[in-house]
């Protein structure tokens, strides 16, 4: 009886879910710990697809609670168009709970998201337009509405009074657009709050007690530690820690807690947004890794960047995280590419090697990746279900990343389905 991790290391859309997922039929509590619903996490029970954004992936199989804690982002209309989506399918979600501290995403959030980005022209983040930005800056600025404010009418508007004043001046004189109108935004949300008044409750006495008493719980990251907002290719980022760090924070348990951490890594790296990408591969293997890994987002449909895995990101990720175990995902995906590359340095303008990640991301840019070559396989591996049905060269390439990091890679995952999965170790 352990607590467990899951957290990106690349720029998202890892395979977290499936991971997710497949962990969570052994857990007593799920939790998400921050982000909202810019997130998109896939699971393939058989032939049909769940995509969820805001609610734990672990609501299809943990029999016990599903937590949305106080570092998330909630949009609760999102909330419930989710929770209806996974009700007609027939699944239940009367274990989903949400943290009083959680901030809401308010509608101006959303604008203030899309405006900003629409006049940008050309140096864009590529946001989600989900809202998630201006929803933790007023979470910072201390002028944002909490879950809990949604019960309480007379606060709710008092807020939505003094943060549309701001708002809409903005709105008006800066961008030249509609403001909007307090008495629909209070009345919407008064009911919205009436809705899951049954589901907002305070989550971390709960969650402490859990550990306490040696519960399974497992945290589920969204994003990845590329896209954090201190430690990823900043500004080109999300506005959370997605780090096994942003759990104490996000969750409100003591590092102390924490024991499983695991990382999850595509067998090469994918990005959707803005930002720099040394490894990208803007040709035709890059478009052929697309169409084989079926690389559109989970969230806007945007086709997602390809390239090589970058062992040097990785390892930053690794390290920042304390990652001690790994998950590679996708590995089906390479088959029949030879030779296959991977990043294992940089080499800086002025032709120095180095082998750890910049602060500097405008540098990125100009630096060139240093790849070792790997053979590659021929087979298809999606059948394989343990590590010696691998072909000898797809363990080489496992191997090659586990003694790059020093870190054993315990789950290979060879197809999107939920029992696709190679696991060398059982963690519970
Ligand atoms: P997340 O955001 O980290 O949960 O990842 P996404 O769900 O956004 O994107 C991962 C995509 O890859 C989804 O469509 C998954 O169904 C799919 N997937 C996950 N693991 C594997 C795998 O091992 N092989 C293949 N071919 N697809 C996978
Ligand atoms: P999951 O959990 C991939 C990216 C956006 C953009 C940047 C900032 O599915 O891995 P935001 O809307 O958060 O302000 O956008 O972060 N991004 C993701 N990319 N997977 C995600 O989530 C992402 N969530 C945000 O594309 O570049
Ligand atoms: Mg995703």
């Amino acid at each position: 009886m352990s607590t467990f991790v899951v957290v990106g290391l690349q720029y998202g859309d890892e395979g977290k879910g499936k991971i997710t997922d497949v962990l969570s039929a052994k857990s007593d509590f799920v939790v998400r710990f921050q982000g909202g619903d810019n997130a998109g996490h896939t699971v393939y029970v058989g032939e049909e697809k769940f995509v969820l954004h805001l609610l734990p992936s672990g609501v299809l199989q943990c029999k016990g609670k599903c937590i949305i804690a106080n570092g998330v982002v909630v949009n609760p209309k999102s909330f419930i168009k989710e929770i209806n989506q996974i009700e007609s399918k027939g699944l239940k979600t009367d274990h989903v709970f949400i943290s009083k501290r959680a901030h809401v995403i308010m509608p101006y959030h959303i604008l203030l998201d899309t405006y900003r980005e629409e006049e940008k022209g050309g140096t864009e983040i590529g946001t989600t337009k989900k809202g998630i930005g201006p929803c933790y800056e007023d979470k910072i600025a201390r002028v944002g509405i909490r879950m809990v404010d949604l019960l309480n009418p007379e606060i709710l508007r008092e807020k939505i009074e003094k943060n549309l004043k701001l708002k809409n001046a903005l709105f008006e004189k800066y961008f030249e657009k509609e403001p909007l109108d307090v008495d629909a935004i209070y009345n919407e949300f008064v009911s919205l709050g009436q809705q899951l008044k049954d589901r907002i409750v305070d989550t971390e006495v709960e969650l402490n007690d859990a550990i306490k008493a040696g519960k399974n719980i497992l945290f589920e990251g969204a994003q990845a530690l590329m896209l954090d907002i201190d430690f990823g290719t900043y500004p080109f980022v999300t506005s959370s820690s997605p780090s096994t760090g942003g759990v104490c924070a996000g969750a409100g348990v003591p590092p102390t807690a924490l024991k499983n951490l695991i990382g999850v890594s595509k067998a090469y790296t994918t990005r959707v947004g803005n930002g720099p990408f040394p490894s990208e591969l803007d040709n035709e293997l890059g478009e052929q890794i697309r169409k084989v890994g079926h690389e559109f987002g989970a969230t806007t449909g945007r086709p997602r960047r390809t390239g090589w895995l970058d062992l040097v990101s990785l390892k930053h990720a690794c390290m920042i995280n304390g990652i001690n175990n790994l998950v590679i995902t996708k590995l089906d995906v390479l088959s029949g590419i030879k030779p296959l590359k991977i990043v294992t340095h940089y080499k800086t303008e002025d032709g120095k090697l180095i082998d750890y990640f910049t602060s500097s991301t405008t540098k990125l840019y100009d630096y060139e990746p240093i790849y070792q070559e790997l053979e590659g396989w021929d087979e298809d591996i999606t059948k394989a279900r343990s590590y010696d049905d691998l072909p000898i060269n797809a363990k080489k390439y496992i191997e090659f990343i586990e003694k790059y990091l020093g870190i054993n890679v315990y789950l290979v995952s060879v197809g999107p389905e939920r029992t696709q999965n190679i696991i060398r170790k059982e963690l519970f």
